[in-house]
């Protein structure tokens, strides 16, 4: 009887035991490996922004990733007024703009809104400040404006970026980096194949409008874009986050002061 009893607590000091032990093991492993996690998200995210300006070649090292990635400025556009946001006014709402993620501060109820109501991106809220980044030639012209764009696709959230020639007009091109669409359905955002239709298409009109448009059965408008096979809400959803990202509660104001010199 008293045997029986002490193989009871005994299995269950040992069971407690290695829990704790695997607890213990498992959070170690989660904090030691964080800074390891983040280091690579910043390279994909590099990498993605390198894809999506055409700049990322098979083969190149991390060192050559990061060396072309340092050609880019990064800026905080402060979206309501249109321009890059002062030190000031990022001081004020507490922003180091080095230490600024956009998804974030997007939950911050401080620097962001919500729009609730009229949210044709699916993003429910937006960050008042959004991160962008600049290649500027040696004479201060720009000549790539890189454009972080997310909204929702079929699954989840679809994060992306949208690069921009130098005129401001041109895109350069476009590459998701996250997303939980299903693969060979609304995961073929990242086919070459479809990709290769972004580069030289004209993103605004004359008179500024918003040009481009993912459909499906593309036609010969300046600016269409052909809609995935067999994935039409990721087709909308990409349609729409584009709209919005490039519309006047996105870019669009920012880009048209960039235009006039005055950005
Ligand atoms: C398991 C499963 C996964 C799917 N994944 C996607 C997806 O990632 N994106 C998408 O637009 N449609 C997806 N669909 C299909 C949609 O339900 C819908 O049929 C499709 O978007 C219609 O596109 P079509 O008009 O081009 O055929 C999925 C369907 C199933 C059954």
């Amino acid at each position: 009887m008293s045997s029986k009893q002490d193989s009871t607590k005994k299995t269950l000091t040992v069971a407690l035991t290695l829990c704790l032990v695997c607890s213990v093991l498992v959070s170690v492993a989660a904090v030691g490996l964080k800074p390891l996690q983040d280091a690579n998200k910043a390279l994909d995210r590099n990498k993605n922004v390198l894809a999506a300006a055409g700049l990322l070649k098979p083969e190149q090292s991390r060192e050559e990733i990061q060396q072309l990635f340092e050609e880019f400025d990064l800026r905080l556009v402060n979206l309501s007024e249109g321009r890059f946001a002062t030190e000031e006014e990022l001081q004020q709402a507490g922003i180091d703009p080095n230490n600024y993620n956009d998804r974030t501060a997007s939950r911050d109820p401080e620097i962001s809104r919500s729009l609730r109501g009229n949210d044709p991106a699916g993003i429910q809220r937006q960050a008042d400040f959004a991160t962008v980044y600049l290649r500027q030639t040696d004479g201060g012209q720009t000549d790539l404006l890189v454009l972080p764009i997310h909204g929702a696709g079929l699954w989840g959230a679809m994060y992306g970026i949208l690069v921009l020639e130098g005129d401001l007009r041109t895109v350069r091109g476009l590459s998701y980096y996250e997303h939980k669409e299903t693969p060979g359905l609304g995961a073929k955002v990242e086919n070459d194949d479809w990709r290769a239709q972004w580069p030289g298409q004209a993103a605004f009109n004359d008179d500024g409008s918003v040009a481009l448009s993912v459909v499906k059965g593309r036609g010969d408008a300046p600016g269409e874009i052909d809609g995935l096979s067999g994935a039409t809400l990721t087709t909308n959803g990409v349609d729409r986050m584009i709209r919005f990202w490039l519309g006047e509660r996105g870019y669009g104001p920012f880009i048209a002061q960039l235009q006039a010199g005055k950005g």
